[in-house]
């Protein structure tokens, strides 16, 4: 684990507590729903592995219509709320690092990750996608979905490094200082990141998040 990865997981663990206010949001609803819509329908029977789960706000939907589902996430902490969801009781949570995923987590015919892809750093992202596509069944559904820029209204960026990640401050309840990786690829950047690896995209622009799914070869 790097040092920005240390800081990202102590991050989440003192955000776990709250972290859901995020999905009450009013202005939101609307594409959450429509993003919940979407999972379920792309999840329904599979084997589904996610990635980065947190509390498990996502889990709760794709669990139930899963035919099986292994849940992860790098922190403790938002990983123990998320066991704790109801409707969970096909998912199995597991402690583990979205670039070095265990062998022994199962073979899936379908991933996704919520609001984790922003937090990759550009370079590390086919680090990420290979760990992932090398637990998935060939023609495995890849789905992946993130902030839109709309987000930077909240939390502005502060800061960008040579490769184009960008960063921004957040201070949390408890009046802690968060320096945190915030990445908002385009259309463009995701069809890129698949080049090769991965077929039949869809992207989705919705107006507070991004949507994109891909099958892998
Ligand atoms: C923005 S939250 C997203 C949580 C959830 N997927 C959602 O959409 O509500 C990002 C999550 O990434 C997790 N995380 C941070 N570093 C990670 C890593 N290296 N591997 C797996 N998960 C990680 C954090 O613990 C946190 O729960």
């Amino acid at each position: 684990m790097t040092a920005a990865g240390h800081s990202m997981r102590a991050y989440y663990a003192r955000r776990a507590p709250y972290y859901d206010a995020v999905y009450e949001r009013p202005e939101r609803q609307a594409d959450l729903a429509w993003m919940r819509q979407r999972l379920e329908h792309q999840m329904a029977d599979q084997r589904v592995l996610e990635v980065a789960c947190g509390t498990g706000y996502w889990t709760q939907f794709a669990a139930p219509v899963s035919a099986s589902m292994v849940a992860t996430d790098a922190t403790p902490e938002p990983l123990a709320l998320a066991r704790l969801r109801p409707n969970c009781s096909r998912a199995e949570f597991v402690l583990a690092d979205a670039y070095f995923l265990p062998p022994n987590l199962g073979r899936f015919t379908a991933a996704f990750a919520g609001l984790w892809l922003s937090h990759v750093p550009i370079g590390r992202r086919p680090a990420f996608l290979t760990s992932v596509v090398a637990l998935l069944e060939p023609g495995a559904r890849v789905v992946l979905f993130d902030n839109s820029t709309v987000q930077c209204r909240d939390f502005p960026v502060v800061e960008s490094d040579a490769e184009g990640n960008t960063f921004q401050q957040r201070v949390l309840r408890d009046g802690s200082s968060h320096r945190v990786l915030k990445n908002f690829p385009d259309e463009a950047a995701l069809m890129a990141m698949i080049d090769g690896v991965g077929v039949r995209p869809r992207y989705q622009m919705l107006e507070n998040f991004w949507w994109f799914e891909y099958t892998v070869t």
